[in-house]
């Protein structure tokens, strides 16, 4: 077995009993426990204890590997290996009851910085449908046991987008522009509140593509396999010197041009 696939594995079982506990601590009901970079960026108890699980997991299965994950931190490993870790993608989905939202484990090689990692292998795991999305490089893109194709097509009618809003109220007018210029080219525009969920939807043909500013490492490092392995394409479309906030768009790649084109246009 290949160490992409080994670490694939490793991703999928932890993510797995990871979800697991999400789900049950979500019929426990949710406890907010504190605000983060703005009132509506929230973290609750089960975020924490998911994510206490999940380093705890690798630490004992992959002693040298270093780990990067929302809510607890990073720490630098003595392997090539970093793990990056949202234990619940789509929090504020969690906290409301609504069911899209997702545990994302990703193994990346080098630097433990967006753009100077390359992603090896990741799962996608969605506790309330249970869906298991997972992509080792080089090996291809799945759910559960069906390959993953992005779309080879593109209705006539436009395309079906998704994209998200960041926390920050100081950029919901450029983000809502950057929707009203991209708008002529769909035939509609989902949010649905989990970064992770939009590529995996992305990689499985739910979706042509899915635009948003400002994500965090966490969010995509696992949905950007997905995404390539499934034959998209991929990209942080600003090359400014903090990549881990600026524009990253993923779609199939009969339509990543011209949403790139649209997405950008104007912008300063
Ligand atoms: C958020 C979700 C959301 C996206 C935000 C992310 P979180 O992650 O993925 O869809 O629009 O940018 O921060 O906070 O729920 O882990």
């Amino acid at each position: 077995m290949t160490l992409a696939k080994e670490l694939e594995s490793l991703a999928v079982d932890i993510a797995r009993e990871a979800g697991e506990l999400a789900r049950v601590r979500r019929t426990e009901g949710v406890a907010i426990a504190a605000t983060k970079t703005a009132l509506a960026d929230i973290v609750t108890e089960a975020d924490r204890e998911v994510e206490r699980l999940i380093r705890a997991r690798l630490a004992d299965a992959r002693t040298d590997d270093g780990f990067l994950g929302e809510e607890t931190g990073a720490e630098r490993g003595q392997s090539d290996v970093t793990w990056v870790v949202d234990p619940i993608d789509g929090t504020v989905n969690y906290a409301y009851g609504i069911p899209a939202y997702g545990v994302s484990i990703a193994a990346v090689i080098g630097e433990p910085t967006p753009g100077e990692w390359e992603t090896v292998a990741g799962a996608v795991y969605a506790p309330a449908s249970g869906e298991m999305f997972r992509a080792a490089r080089g090996e291809g893109a799945w759910l559960g046991d069906q390959p993953l194709t992005v779309n080879a097509d593109v209705s006539a009618a436009g395309a079906l987008l998704a994209t998200g809003f960041g926390y920050d109220p100081t950029t919901h007018a450029g983000d809502l522009a950057r929707v009203g210029r991209v708008m002529p080219m769909a035939r509609d525009i989902r949010r649905g509140g989990a970064a992770s969920l939009d590529f995996a939807w992305v990689a499985s043909g739910r979706l042509d593509g899915y635009f948003e500013r400002g994500l965090a490492p966490w969010d995509h490092a696992a949905g950007s396999l997905l995404v390539t392995e499934a034959g998209g394409s991929f990209a942080f479309v600003r090359d400014d010197s903090e990549r881990s906030r600026h524009l990253i768009v993923a779609a199939t790649p009969v339509i990543f041009e011209r949403l790139v084109d649209a997405a950008l246009a104007d912008e300063t």
